[in-house]
């Protein structure tokens, strides 16, 4: 049988991991952290160095992630603005003093034994989301994170501490949230959009100053709770969660403020376009009239006739506050989507006559089924 490569290594489950099988949470990877020993012992074990910077090996059979005990500091702005150091006289309180939450630095030996030096258990049962140090501000992205702990734990009773927030606010106004890239608020934002509670991810960042910093864009027009409330009804049917709910906080924004937030956090198109189709939704339902041409202009403007499938999730939303114009613009699409352009070849149209004359039976077919 192959050597266990663990076997004699001080190792450790931390991290996510050892927090969630508290909190029977389902338990997505397991992180370890490697006491005591060099990157040259690792590979000699056959573990695989993962990164240039990180002291992060892969282990060569579960491809589970194996860090050795470091410290970090900072040295400059923002996510390359860190000084590792890892070494073999690191110490695991070291490397667990350095983290986020306190719920976030627990660790679990190989026989299941807690090691514990800031109180994440106390804090795990009493629900509370607390920095394990002032080390917290070394990593602005901490706010976003801790935030997005609150998306995912709100439900299980958890609030951030008192002395955590004033820490958030503190770095809020620092300006150090500015230095984030782009890719890693998205990634943070993206991943609170999943989770049970997002609008808990905003009003955090609402309450300690940061989403003013991140997207101020959402204080225009309505003001956030407006739209935390539309972000929070949205039809259960709807796959890709995340995309639509954001597309709800953002469709009342105008066509700049949309371009500004979407290329300041690197937006991906999916997103982008979806919160066009909503605003476009939104155009057709303040119209008022349910005109044959204003449900046409709508079709033609979330490009209906070739991504059909857009049609009937964007209906249901829009049934949400005007179920009876979504009941005939659903009408007027069966109607106007039956046309089939093949026909209209057989009848021996082609070229830009075809065009015309496709959109002049869609229009009239809408205007028959109202
Ligand atoms: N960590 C930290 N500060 C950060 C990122 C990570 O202190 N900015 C630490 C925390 O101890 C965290 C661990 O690194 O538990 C692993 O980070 P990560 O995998 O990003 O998060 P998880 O806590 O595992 O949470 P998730 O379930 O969201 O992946």
């Amino acid at each position: 049988m192959a050597k266990d490569p663990c076997a004699g290594l001080d190792v450790y489950r931390v991290g996510g991991a050892v927090r969630d099988a508290h909190l029977g949470w389902p338990v997505k990877d397991t992180d370890w952290v490697v006491v005591g020993a060099t990157p040259e012992e690792m590979r000699q074990r056959g573990f695989r160095p993962v990164g240039r910077d990180f002291p992060v090996f892969l282990h060569p059979q579960t491809q589970e992630e194996y860090a050795l005990a470091r410290t970090e500091r900072k040295s400059g702005h923002g996510y390359t603005g860190f000084v590792v150091y890892a070494s073999p006289d690191v110490t695991l309180e070291e490397d667990l003093v350095r983290r986020d939450l306190t719920i976030n630095a627990m660790a679990e030996s190989m026989d299941g034994t807690l090691v514990d030096p800031f109180g994440g258990m106390v804090d795990l049962e009493a629900r509370i989301l607390r920095h394990v140090s002032p080390a917290f501000v070394e990593d602005p992205l901490r706010v976003l994170r801790t935030a997005r702990f609150l998306a995912r734990y709100a439900g299980l009773g958890f609030s951030v501490a008192a002395s955590t927030m004033t820490l958030m606010s503190e770095l809020a106004e620092s300006g150090e949230l500015s230095h984030l890239v782009a890719e890693r608020v998205w990634a943070e934002t993206e991943r609170a959009l999943s989770e049970p509670c997002p609008e808990q991810y905003f009003r955090t960042l609402d309450s300690c100053g940061a989403l003013k910093v991140l997207m101020p864009e959402l204080y225009e027009h309505e003001g956030l709770e407006p739209r935390l409330k539309r972000m929070h009804a949205l039809p259960e049917a709807l796959k890709d969660v995340a995309s639509w709910r954001w597309g709800r906080l953002l469709e009342t924004l105008s066509e700049s403020q949309r371009a500004d937030l979407g290329q300041r956090l690197r937006m991906p198109r999916a997103y982008r376009e979806l919160i066009e189709q909503l605003a476009y939704t939104r155009q057709l339902a303040n119209g008022g009239a349910d005109t044959a041409q204003s449900i046409m202009t709508w079709m033609e403007s979330v490009d209906a006739w070739r991504r059909g499938e857009r049609v009937g999730p964007l209906l249901s939303v829009l049934a949400l506050d005007h179920p009876e114009l979504s009941a005939s613009v659903g009408a007027a699409w069966q109607a106007a989507s039956s046309l089939a352009p093949r026909e209209l070849v057989e009848e021996g149209f082609s070229g830009s006559e075809l065009g015309r004359e496709l959109a002049r039976r869609r229009l009239a077919a809408i205007s028959r089924s109202l």
